[in-house]
Parts: C-alpha cells; structure tokens; sequence
C-alpha cells in the first residue's frame, strides 16, 4: 500500500492548511494498543554506528517491519539483516550496489518511511528522494550542512506534503521534557535566556583507528563553524517557543583557535603522523549568540574536539527563576526558600514528569541515551502510523540544522551578525506550540 498522506481526513484535521504550508494534523502521544498494531514499514539507509542502534530500536517498536536495509558496506547491510531476523521479523533485502542504491530501496512501493544514518553530506540527497517518493524521511542529526540544503528540505517536503524529522533525541531527554511542562505551567515566568551546548570529546569518532580522519574528520579539515548545534538546541526550540511564537532572527559566532585536533593525533598516533600535519580548519570551540525575533537569546557552544566529560550545559532563565542542568538545579522566585540558593531538580522532575516519560515505562531506559533515542522514534513511528505531521517538523528540523553554516559565515566574515532565515515563511507567528504538548 502506497502511502497517501493528503487525505481528505488529515484535510480536515490540518490546523495550519496554507497554501504552500504543509496540510497534515498536527503530531500526537500515547497510540492505543490497537494503532500500535498497524504494521509501520521502514527502510533504513545508513546502518553503521548510529543507524544500528536505532534499528535495534524500531525492532523493540510494535508493530515496525524493516522489509529493506542499504549501505554501501555489505558486511554492516548483513548486520543489520541478522539484528531483524534475530528479532524474529522477515529478513529484509539489502541494497549495497553503491552510493546511489538507496533509490532503489526508496522506490519500493512496500515502504512507510525511510530512516537516514548516513554521513552528513547524504542527509539531504536522501531525505528528498525519499520524500519524492512518498515515504516520511527520519533523517539524523544535522538534517542539513548548508542554507541551500536546509531550503531544499523544506521545499520538498511543502511541495510533496511528505513529513521531513530530524531525530534529535535530547528534545526526549527526561529532564528536559519535565523543564518543557514547567516553562509552559509559568514557573520560571516569562523566558528571556538559553545556553546550551554540545560538549563531547568526539575525536575518537572523527578519526578512525589507524588516526585517519574519517567522513566526519573532513568536515573538521574544510569547515571552521558549529558543527553540531541540534542537540543543544533540541530542547530549546519548544523551550524557547521557537517557530510557533517567536524565532531565530540572528546569529554572531566567534570560534578559538584549533589546537585540539593536532594535540590529539600526535599524543595518540605520534608527531610524525600524517594526519597530525594536515590544517584542519575547525577551532576548537565554537560560541554561538541568537537573537530571536521577540528579543530573546541564546549561547550555543559547540565543544568536542577537547579531552572533556560529557555536558550539555542547558540553562534557561525567565523572570521568575532558572533551571540549571549542570547543578541538576532550580531557582524559582518566591518558591525556593529564601535561605536557600538552588533547589534541588529531581523532587521537580517526579512533580512535572511528561507524559510521554510516564507513558514510556522502564523498556526505554534500556536503549540509547537512557531512553530519548527509543522516544523519538516511537514518536516518529506513531507519526508515520498515523500520517500526521511529526513532531518535530521540517522548520524545526532546518532552523537547529541551519545554524551549522550560519555559524560558519559568521565566524568566516570575523563574527558579524548574519541573518537567520524564515523557513516558515511567516507561519511561526500563527503556529501555537505543538512539540509534546502535555495535558
Ligand atoms: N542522535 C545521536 O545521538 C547520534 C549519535 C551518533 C551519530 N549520529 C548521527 O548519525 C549519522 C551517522 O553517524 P554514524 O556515527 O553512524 O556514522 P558511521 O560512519 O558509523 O555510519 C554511517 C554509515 O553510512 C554508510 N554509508 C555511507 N554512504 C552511504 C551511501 N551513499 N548509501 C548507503 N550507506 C552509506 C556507511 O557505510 C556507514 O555504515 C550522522 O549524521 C551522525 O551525526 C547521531
């Protein structure tokens, strides 16, 4: 059966219809046990480190098939092959004739949706094609690595009607869905302020074992910009109301020198290795300032070519007090007692738990993350099973993604401002809130 997403019924349903906006029903939670027994048939393209754990995920998913897997690495297509029939569903066929065979698997008239794990420089190729031919794209994170790649996303998808998802799975994470109920019951008052950032020593996944870089290390070597802003940004973009109710106006980067990557290649691999010679381009930290349109900011940081534990540093900050990530901590006016400076996070996390975390039960705990990586799925999942929009939309997908080579422009012309563009087009002014909405 051929997906049909512009139904007569999501016509009726669509709380956004434009003329080039997209036409479906906004996302939902919670599916009944009988929805969840609609069979939801998914290719994955990309099944190396990231694109297998999240098939091991759909397998632990009601009611997901994955009739068809595709990488150009026929050891890692099989892989995947054995992981589905271990799971006791049918084998699927393996596309692995190359780097365009992913067409053909998203051709196949037996697909739903195609999950995307690929290099970066594939996302957007693939999600189009896989748009193009009428199956919701579930692409990685970043969606997109330049401006032009971020529109043709959003294009295509208004132009096919066909959801486009980034997955970024910290918008799931369980702290900061119960900091999204909060914002949204006014604890913190009204929102001014955000830092977040993507600190994680990544060099191990940027080089491979003999010290050369890998896909991810070329980016390293051309490009000097936040290259990995989504999972900061994850949850700020429903914090922050951003595209339903204010959005990203400007952007002012500034990166340090890099020294990071050279250090780590000769106290690993010795002075004389090639790959310590090369010049990568890409500082070592990268500190991003957004304005937004309301007049609100943002400090992203992108950290990961540093010896460093992980962190992400969120913090977000209103009139009436803050919430703290790395102290685990609040500050609520009139409510944390006067003697004290912060309270204590958790008592406020049980209070404020969303439901999509009371819903989840402990299976989820056992996958990804702790648990965002099986919730972002599930959430992409039941979206695809009832052709609704997803919950984290193509304009979301693009604005988090876009700021990769905003960063870049900035940093390239000595860190003036550049301009954040509209991807909605002038619907983030009408669109309410509609990211996890919880009671
Ligand atoms: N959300 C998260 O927490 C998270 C974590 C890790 C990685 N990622 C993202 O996942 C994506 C993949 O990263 P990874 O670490 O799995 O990389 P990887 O190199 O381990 O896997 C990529 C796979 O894609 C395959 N591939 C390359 N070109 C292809 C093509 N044209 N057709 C089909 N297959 C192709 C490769 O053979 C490989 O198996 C990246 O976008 C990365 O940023 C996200």
């Amino acid at each position: 059966m051929q997906a049909n997403f512009i139904t007569r019924r999501n016509l009726l349903k669509s709380v956004s219809a434009t003329a080039t906006g997209l036409v479906l029903a906004p996302a939902g939670f919670g599916q009944t046990a009988a929805a969840e027994e609609t069979p939801v048939r998914i290719g994955c393209i990309g099944v190396g480190g990231r694109g297998t754990g999240l098939l091991r995920i759909l397998m632990a998913i009601n009611g997901v098939e994955v009739p068809a897997v595709c990488d150009i690495n026929p050891a890692a297509a099989a892989r995947a092959r054995k992981i589905v029939a271990q799971a006791g569903r049918k084998e699927p066929e393996c596309y692995t004739k190359g780097e365009e065979d992913y067409k053909r698997l998203a051709d196949r008239s037996d697909l739903d949706a195609a999950i995307i794990a690929t290099p970066w420089e594939w996302h957007v190729p693939m999600s189009v094609y896989a748009m193009r031919a009428r199956k919701y794209a579930g692409v990685e994170v970043p969606c997109a690595i330049t401006l032009e790649e971020c529109w043709e996303l959003v294009k295509t998808s208004e132009s096919t009607g066909v959801p486009c998802m980034m997955l970024e799975n910290w918008s799931y994470r369980r702290d900061n869905l119960a900091v999204l109920n909060m914002i949204r019951r006014g604890l913190f008052g009204e929102i001014v302020h955000c830092h977040c950032a993507h600190s994680h020593d990544c060099l191990s996944w940027y080089f491979d074992k003999q010290g050369n870089p890998r896909w991810g290390g070329n980016h390293l070597l051309r490009r000097n910009a936040d290259q990995y802003p989504t999972h900061g940004l994850g949850p700020v973009l429903s914090w922050m109301d951003i595209n339903c109710g204010d959005r990203f106006d400007y952007a002012v980067s500034m990166a340090s020198r890099s020294l990071g990557i050279k250090d780590y290649l000769e106290r690993t691999y010795g002075k004389n290795h090639p790959a310590a010679k090369l010049p990568y381009k890409q500082g070592d930290i990268v500190t991003t300032m957004v304005k937004t349109v309301k007049g609100n900011t943002i400090v992203i940081a992108m950290d990961m070519q540093l010896p460093r534990p992980y962190d992400n540093r969120w913090q977000i900050q209103g009139t009436r007090g803050l919430y703290n990530e790395q102290r685990g901590a609040v500050y609520i006016e009139g409510t944390t007692p006067e003697h004290e400076e912060w309270e204590p996070f958790p008592p406020y996390q049980e209070k404020y738990e969303h439901a999509l975390w009371k819903d989840a039960g402990s299976i989820v705990q056992q996958y990804g993350h702790g648990g965002p990586d099986f919730l972002v799925l599930r959430e992409f999942v039941a979206a695809v099973r009832g052709k609704t929009q997803t919950p984290i939309d193509v304009y979301d997908s693009a604005a988090m993604s876009a700021i990769f080579a905003l960063s870049e422009k900035s940093i390239a012309a000595g860190s003036m401002p550049v301009k954040c563009p509209d991807f909605t087009a002038g619907k983030w002014e009408t669109t309410k809130p509609k990211f996890a909405v919880d009671g």
